[in-house]
């Protein structure tokens, strides 16, 4: 594998000697590699470990609540990360008591959690997001079907026995040990890609709930699932999505990581350092590697655009304007590349954990209109930047009248483009109320500010659109893409010109 990687490395090599002038404007994502299948056969492959015991029953006056603990895979040995080599989970699986059987879809939520903590694994300090569990057995009751949240993804903390600096890690200080050691030696290293166990851990709890669905209901089988999950699990659900046949529809949350090498480097180009949120990946290396062809080898595996059934299936964003990782304008650059059904929802006022606001609630309506398959909102957006500023366009395709259209908008007068709930606080966000231009289509121009930047996008609110039982649900609410005004970047990393390790 070793040899086969430099032999690529000097084919490539040539290739670009031969056609340098044609490679300037080409796309380097487009190289073939060994790593595009990686994920889909890691996946697949068999678990000898699989199991899954119950170990609770919970029942309210409205449904029954289950927690799995399901033992899923074998990682990196024993050696090398102790008792994590074995990964186990807990999932809760809530039965409302009038299960529509007609239904086979369920609602499947990936979260986090500590292996030092009781089950189900999560509580308020470590949970994200806060409340996921009483939302599942909310949803599952209002949606007469079944909501499964698994915890513990990834398992952690851990350490590893290779890091020099013996670090207890979690979260990102997982990750980013693990992707430097992957692009150290792609060939030996593969699972060091932890979305690899992350996925693979996913489907084996997804194959849980089927199992433990079929036995514990007559006449009953859960056929295909809306999963979410929020940041890397949000990760988690994009890469599950494009491998998993069962899953048709996702709710990938604060997570913009389509076309993954391209907004890493618009993280940096914004503001000419990276965002103190990327630590794990700025002090493990990871960041220094950007334009290796090693970081292509791990975006072969990580970027969701190279998963093509993801064009075929249900794809709802959910991200944050004041996110402390992602800025405004990250998930616009690849945005076309993403085809099919597709949604975003940007949440105004609100950073990476969404605190305070109405995410929940409208994903609830969200699931419920498309479980029932009641006709949502078709809705298309462009922008375009002319000297003045911005101009946004939104027009409605089906006929389906919103209840408020509104711009929201935030300037940064100080520069950069720098629109963290950190830097600019968390009501920085302001709306106006657009009237249509023409039938079902509106349009704004969003000056530039007199210094600084100005970041904006545009809202679809659509009320009363859910009822259940008599009692209307709340709003629908999709968005544009949002954008950053003027569109000029004080700075242009390259491999000629490599991103320092600041931070700010
Ligand atoms: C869950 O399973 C793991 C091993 O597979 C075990 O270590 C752990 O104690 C179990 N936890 C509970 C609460 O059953
Ligand atoms: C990767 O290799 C470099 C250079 O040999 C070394 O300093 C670093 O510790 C390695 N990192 C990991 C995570 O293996």
């Amino acid at each position: 594998m070793r040899v086969a990687r430099s032999l690529i490395s000097l084919l490539l090599l040539s290739v670009a000697v031969l056609t340098a002038g044609c490679l300037a404007t080409g796309n380097h994502e487009e190289s073939t590699s060994d790593f595009r299948q990686a994920l889909h056969q890691y996946v697949h492959s068999p678990s000898d470990v699989f199991s899954y015991r119950l170990i609770e029953t919970t029942t309210t006056s409205q449904a029954t609540i289950y927690t799995l603990n399901i033992t899923s895979l074998t990682w990196l040995p024993e050696s090398e990360v102790g008792s994590k080599h074995i990964w186990y989970h807990f999932v809760t699986v809530a039965i409302p008591n009038d299960l529509n059987k007609v239904n086979s879809q369920g609602f499947f939520f990936i979260t986090n959690g500590r292996t030092d903590q009781p089950a189900p694994g999560a509580d308020a300090t470590t949970s994200s997001p806060v409340g996921i569990d009483a939302f599942s057995t909310s949803l599952a009751v209002n949606t007469k079907s079944i909501a499964a949240t698994l915890y513990l993804i990834p398992n952690q903390p851990m350490s590893y026995n290779s890091d020099p600096e013996h670090l207890i890690r979690e979260e990102d200080a997982i990750i980013g040990f693990g992707w430097r050691r992957f692009m150290n030696n792609t060939a030996d290293n593969l699972l060091y890609v932890t979305q690899l166990p992350m996925v693979k851990a996913s489907k084996l709890s997804l194959d849980a709930v089927q199992h433990f669905v079929q036995q514990k209901i007559d006449n009953y089988r859960l056929e295909t699932f809306m999963v979410g999950g929020n940041s890397k699990r949000g990760w988690t659900t994009l890469l599950l999505g494009g491998v998993d046949n069962r899953v048709n529809s996702i709710v990938p949350v604060v997570i913009p990581t389509f076309g993954t090498k391209r907004f890493i480097k618009r993280s940096y180009d914004n503001m000419c350092a990276w965002p103190w949120a990327y630590y794990d990946y700025v002090t493990s290396g990871v960041t220094d590697q950007l334009f290796t062809p090693e970081f292509e080898d791990l975006t072969d595996i990580v970027d969701p655009l190279h998963y093509d059934r993801l064009d075929t299936i249900q794809k709802y964003q959910i991200l944050a304007m004041g996110d402390e990782f992602f800025s405004p304008d990250l998930n616009s650059l690849s945005y076309r590349r993403v085809k099919g059904d597709k949604y975003v929802r940007y949440v105004p006022n609100a950073g990476h954990f969404l605190q305070d606001t109405d995410f929940l609630p409208v994903l609830q309506s969200y699931y419920y209109a498309r479980h029932n398959q009641i006709e949502i909102p078709k809705y298309q957006f462009s922008h375009e930047f002319i000297p003045e500023g911005l101009l946004i366009n939104v027009k409605i395709t089906n006929g389906k009248r919103p209840t408020r259209v509104q711009l929201w908008s935030a300037t940064n007068l100080n520069g950069p483009r720098d629109f963290r709930t950190t830097t600019i606080g968390v009501n920085a966000w302001t709306a106006t109320e657009l009237s249509e231009i023409e039938a079902f289509e509106w349009q704004v121009l969003v000056r530039n500010p007199v210094s600084g930047y100005t970041a904006a996008m545009v809202e679809l609110v659509f009320e009363n659109y859910v009822s259940v039982e008599g009692v209307q649900m709340a709003p629908l609410k999709f968005t544009t893409n949002s954008y950053i005004t003027p569109n000029t970047l004080p700075c242009d990393i390259s491999p000629d010109n490599l991103p320092t390790r600041q931070m700010v």
